[in-house]
């Protein structure tokens, strides 16, 4: 064991960023010294928001919390994770539905790195519900995305739909 300080990498797509993550991403900040949100650069999808509206929504949520820092990252999970020195991989298992995927990446990963852990978290029953696809199909639909993503995400969609309504006046 090391004082050394302890920092755990909280990856994904936040496409968009839900209640559901920010939930994760408070409890497992009070269990390190500090947590990064990492976000997949992933451009074989076509995603909500770009990889930079992304990371600045993380940002904003987060302004007030320095232990809490927003990285993008592409290739391997646990390259990045070997190159922050993580002590730990941070995924949230929302219900039995997430279990076989979550349970089949973090064996993988350990699979390539034997010193990458990762640690599940389960979020409020109250948010546990909510998924980025599914917010993603309600948008799409011009459907109420209240109580289910912080008010950064929604002042966008709310900026792009007042746009488009521009648009087509
Ligand atoms: O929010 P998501 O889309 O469920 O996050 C998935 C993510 C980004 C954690 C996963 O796709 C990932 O780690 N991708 C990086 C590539 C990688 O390491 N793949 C092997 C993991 S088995």
């Amino acid at each position: 064991m090391t004082d050394a300080p302890r920092l755990a990498v909280f990856p994904g797509s936040f496409d968009p960023l839900t209640l559901g993550h920010v939930d994760v991403i408070e409890r497992a900040s009070r269990l390190f010294d500090r947590l990064v949100v990492a976000l997949l650069v992933n451009p074989a999808k076509s995603p909500l928001f770009s990889v930079d509206e992304r990371k600045s929504i993380i940002q904003e949520v987060f302004a007030s919390r320095p232990s809490i820092e927003v990285d993008t990252f592409d290739g391997l999970l646990v390259d990045y994770a070997r190159r922050r020195r993580a002590t730990a991989v941070v995924r949230g298992l929302r219900s039995g539905g997430d279990l076989d995927y979550e349970l089949a990446m973090a064996s993988m990963n350990r699979h390539l790195d034997a010193d990458v852990e990762t640690v599940f978290l389960t979020p409020s029953p109250g948010v546990a519900f909510i998924s980025s696809r599914l917010v993603k199909e309600i948008v799409a639909h011009g459907g109420s995305v209240d109580g289910l993503v912080p008010e950064a995400v929604q002042a966008r969609l709310l900026r792009r739909r007042g746009a488009a309504t521009r648009r087509n006046a």
